[in-house]
């Protein structure tokens, strides 16, 4: 089946073969792909509104094939499933304060569950930060740029790491992300110092005092050093983000 680049790399971190969940699923097309292509045998298409499970179930009955492995449930977060019902929730599209939110609700279905796909559109850092302190375990990161921006996508194993503090770089690009990223281009990174260095040129250019722009500076400065240590050739980010 044909999915969007994100949505692919989120079907193949699902683990195989084991009933998942996909939260928040909107349009459904993930938990059909992982149903029509026999990645699950069972898949719970589960959302918070009415009108995005409505479209989910059309797409799952246009798919008919889809319609014996996919179960559509209306409910907040992960309140339609039971304990031990599946083995990966997959919660993705959403602020990470709200994944957050939807995690700390019910550490009893997190914990009986063998993997988390978790995919924020904003704020990983308070994601990653809940991720550390409850005690779960990061086993992977991927990062994927679509339509010319990026989402990072965190694999979780609940309860199976021990407390970790990470710093405020690791909380906001990822310590995988970051342990792995060698010299080239960082992406994270260089698209916001791009648009650091952009927003204060626009404020110096309409005349702000450097005064004013302390905190942009010192954000500007504070991403120049991280790409020193990632060594970053100058130059190297010029377009991105
Ligand atoms: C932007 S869509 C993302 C759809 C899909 N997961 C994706 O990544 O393409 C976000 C969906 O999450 C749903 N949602 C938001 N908060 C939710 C919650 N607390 N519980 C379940 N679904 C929620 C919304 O109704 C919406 O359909």
């Amino acid at each position: 089946m044909d999915l969007p680049a994100r949505l692919r790399l989120l079907a193949s971190l699902v683990l195989p073969g084991q009933p998942a969940a996909d939260i928040g699923t909107d349009h459904g097309m993930l938990a059909v792909a992982l149903a029509l292509e026999g990645i699950c045998p069972r898949v719970l298409a589960c959302d918070v509104g009415e009108a995005p499970l409505a479209g989910a179930r059309a797409r799952v009955a246009q798919r008919w094939k889809s319609r014996r492995r996919v179960e559509l449930r209306l409910g907040d977060g992960l309140a339609p499933l039971a304990v031990g019902e599946v083995a990966t929730v997959v919660i993705a599209g959403m602020g990470g304060e709200r994944i957050k939110g939807i995690l700390s609700a019910r550490p009893d279905v997190v914990a009986a569950l063998s993997r988390l796909v978790l995919q924020p559109n904003t704020e990983p850092e308070a994601l990653r930060a809940f991720v550390a302190q409850a005690g779960h375990l990061l086993e992977d990161e991927h990062l994927l740029c679509e339509n010319g921006r990026w989402y990072p996508v965190l694999v979780v194993r609940p309860g199976a790491g021990a407390p970790v503090t990470w710093d405020d770089w690791d909380l906001r690009w990822g310590p995988l992300l970051r342990a792995r990223q060698g010299p080239g281009p960082a992406p994270l990174p260089g698209g916001r110092a791009t648009r650091a260095a952009r927003a204060l040129a626009q404020a110096r250019a309409g005349g702000a005092r450097d005064e004013a722009l302390a905190p942009l500076i010192a954000e500007l400065q504070a991403i120049e050093a991280e790409l020193a240590r990632l060594s970053m050739a100058p130059g190297a980010l010029k377009g991105r983000g």
